[in-house]
């Protein structure tokens, strides 16, 4: 069996590159004795797999009922599977649509941007993680259920609640007392947002909760308060720690390089939304993706077998120099700059994305307009790698100029 010489699993909080080179190195996938499963690194491999539900099953093909319940039951995208997962899957990239996203931008987007740098606007140093990547993505889709998103107390328990289950899936579903703390989260995150379903389900406005309402008969879809609730908790779980993790990196990425902030500030427009695309590609929020092998197969030189476990590597995929060229440098010109898998591939790739590329662009756009000579403060602790599964370099304690 071709093995891995060290494994995925050993670098929490640290920088895994140099280990994902010398991998690709000994050709794709090896196997890793300490993850047990397959670790995939070549582009081509990961997104083949991910376009193959018959032979690669998703994360949660197997998900038992308690895990269901942890993440709030309901019509849940992510945990379905064919065919209930093609039509969920079809309603979300309707209501998270690039139209729908515009009315989101000046909705919800920019108004809790607005108010969170509104609260530092004549700070001279914060850190931008704490006041405000890690701030916008949670409140905008509190904004977009029509939860009070200014209410600091209720976004704060919001998070504590949602840290509670991240905890319990990155044990690995062992740990029983993180699971006791997940279901009783969960239980009171349902009991916090099911009065918002049932209210919209009454009196529809024009918000996110009175469109699920409204459209999913149109879609096939029948949903219950249940359904609905089900359908809510997994944006706010999908769609909130990753972004707050996505801002960051870009960040980190502006500052990190004089040149690029410089030509990012004065061009906006196509110079941010590539330096978006290379932040996404290379320093990737969702380090890798789960699969469970469910017909036996064979995927570059190694025989998977049904049951066997796989790791996407995206991190690494998307530093594949078969598919980029200075695949380790940031490049604003590249020919198809959002071909790469942060996003995923297939049918399980985000139905967020333009959510989450409009979020980074708008905190970017409006944090560079209102302090323009920000930078790194070279007397705060430096950023780092963070976490293992999802992560980003932080903090970013910024000099804001003032
Ligand atoms: C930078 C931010 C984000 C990143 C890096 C990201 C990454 C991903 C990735 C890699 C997948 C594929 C999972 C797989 O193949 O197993 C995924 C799926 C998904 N994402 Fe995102 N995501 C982000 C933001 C969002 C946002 C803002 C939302 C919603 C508001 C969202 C909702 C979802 C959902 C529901 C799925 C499951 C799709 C399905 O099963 O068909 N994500 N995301």
């Amino acid at each position: 069996m071709t093995r891995a010489t060290a494994s995925l699993l050993d670098f929490s909080e640290k920088d895994p590159f140099a280990f994902y080179e010398q991998l690709r190195a000994q050709g794709s996938p090896r196997w890793d004795d300490k993850a047990k499963g397959w670790l995939i690194l070549d582009y081509q491999q990961c997104c083949d797999c991910e376009r193959d539900e018959s032979r690669f099953g998703n994360a949660y093909v197997h998900a038992d009922a308690t895990l269901k319940e942890i993440k709030g039951g309901g019509a849940n995208v992510t945990l379905s599977q064919e065919p209930e997962h093609m039509a969920l899957r079809r309603f979300h990239l309707k209501l998270l649509s690039p139209s729908s996203v515009e009315r989101y931008r000046t909705g919800h987007i920019i108004p809790v941007v607005d108010s969170l740098i509104g609260r530092v606007a004549d700070s001279k140093a914060f850190d931008l993680c704490a006041a405000i990547g890690d701030q916008v993505p949670p409140r905008v889709i509190c904004s977009l259920l029509g939860m009070p998103y200014q209410d600091d107390e209720a976004m704060a328990r919001i998070l504590y609640l949602n840290g509670c289950i991240v905890d319990y899936i990155a044990s690995g579903y062992r740990d029983p007392d993180l699971r006791d703390q997940a279901l009783a989260a969960s239980k009171e995150l349902n009991t916090t947002l099911l009065p918002y379903v049932q209210a919209r389900r009454a009196d529809p406005h024009d918000d996110f909760i009175s469109r699920v309402w409204q459209q999913a008969p149109e879609a096939g879809l029948e949903l219950d308060d249940a359904g609905v609730l089900g359908l809510c908790r997994e944006l706010y779980f999908a769609g909130s720690d990753t972004t707050v993790h996505g801002i960051a990196n870009l960040f980190y990425l502006l500052l990190s390089d004089a040149e690029l902030f410089a030509r990012v500030k004065a061009e906006r427009g196509k110079a941010l939304t590539h330096a978006i695309e290379e932040s996404l590609r290379l320093l990737n929020v969702v380090q890798f993706r789960h699969r469970i092998c469910v017909a036996d197969t064979r995927v570059g030189d190694a025989d998977i077998k049904v049951g066997d476990a796989i790791f996407l590597v995206h991190a690494a995929a998307n530093r594949d120099p078969a598919n980029y060229g200075c695949p380790a440098s940031v490049d604003l010109e590249r020919k198809a700059p959002t071909d790469h898998l942060a996003f995923g591939k297939g049918t399980r790739a985000c139905v967020g994305a333009q959510l989450a590329r409009v979020e980074m662009f708008e905190v970017a756009c409006r944090l560079m307009d209102a302090f323009p000579d920000m930078q790194l403060d070279p007397d705060a602790p430096p950023p780092g790698f963070s976490g293992l599964f999802i992560r980003s370099m932080r903090p970013l304690n910024i000099l804001t100029g003032r």
